[in-house]
């Protein structure tokens, strides 16, 4: 196998390759003055499997979804034989269904998308909804990054924290965290108002007085479902509230709103390259790409 560095995901598909053996292939990318992309492989492929690693986080998700498909092309002219698109975001992941009359679902177009473009199986982290990877036309999985997040505290010696995810469908989240913690796991409640967008957040029989709580959550987009658990933390007591999610997307003055709502540590991994991007997802793609192979 041969990896592909996408050119969102350079530095995470180089770790890759040194973790792994499989040779890298660099690619040459740039934009063009009307805004268009344009990728090169810069490296022969014939005859062999590749792995492009590219994620498409903010800014310009649709661009980075555009060089991953025109990659995936460039891989099938040049003598690939199997294409796997390794995207450790995947931008339009929350619009996994029509959740008003006349909408599309996102996910299922992008995946569409890609296939017609020449890739041939499809490997994401923490995706919003694994149920998506079904309607997928290719083979497709989900990894899973949270006991890595969670190796993260228990180094920084929070074993035994407590914790919560900000969901009620986001619980397994803390649970796979709490494997690694040793401490309790819960979750609050949160409701979104489709139309408006708004959303509220309840606790029911939270128990985290003079406790160290980790929330984890999948994505922070605005940071607004943090800042409001942080919130209900604070009014119950809790000692110390860090926060850990796999996808850090910190849009505008999302990481200063959540410090200032007295989270002591944003911990984010990189597959949004950044500044709370502190665990590499690269053992976690090398362990999956080596099962493959
Ligand atoms: C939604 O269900 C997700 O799991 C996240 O909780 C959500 O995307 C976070 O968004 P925001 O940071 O804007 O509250």
């Amino acid at each position: 196998m041969k990896i592909i560095s996408g050119p969102a995901s350079k530095p995470l598909a180089e770790a890759v390759s040194a973790q792994t053996g499989f040779p890298n292939v660099p690619v040459v990318s740039k934009v063009f003055p009307d805004g268009e992309s344009y990728v090169r492989l810069d490296d022969d492929v014939k005859g062999e499997e590749v792995a492009i690693i590219q994620t498409t986080c903010p800014p310009m998700q649709d661009g980075r979804l555009f060089q991953l498909a025109f990659l995936a092309d460039s891989a099938k002219r040049a003598g690939a034989t199997k294409v796997t698109a390794v995207v450790p975001y995947l931008a339009y992941a929350r619009q996994d269904k029509t959740f008003l009359a006349g909408e599309g679902i996102s996910v299922e177009t992008i995946a569409r998308m890609l296939k017609a473009a020449g890739i041939d199986e499809f490997l994401t982290v923490n995706i919003h909804s694994e149920h998506s990877l079904a309607q997928f036309p290719f083979p497709a999985k989900t990894a899973s990054a949270i006991p890595l997040i969670a190796d993260y505290f228990v180094k920084k010696g929070y074993s035994g924290a407590y914790a919560l995810s900000p969901d009620k469908g986001a619980m397994y989240i803390a649970q796979q965290a709490q494997k690694v913690l040793g401490g309790n796991a819960g979750h609050l409640n949160k409701t979104r108002d489709r139309y408006t967008g708004q959303t509220v957040q309840t606790a029911e029989g939270l128990n985290v007085k003079d406790q160290t709580v980790i929330i984890l959550d999948d994505i922070i987009s605005t940071g607004g479902t943090i800042v409001g658990a942080a919130k209900i933390l604070r009014e119950n007591g809790a000692k110390h509230v860090f926060c850990g999610c796999v996808h850090g997307l910190l849009i505008g003055d999302a990481e200063k709103r959540i410090l200032d709502a007295g989270v002591e540590e944003i911990v984010g991994t990189d597959s949004v390259p950044g500044a709370v991007s502190k665990v590499s997802l690269a053992p976690l793609i090398s362990q999956a790409l080596k099962g493959a192979v």
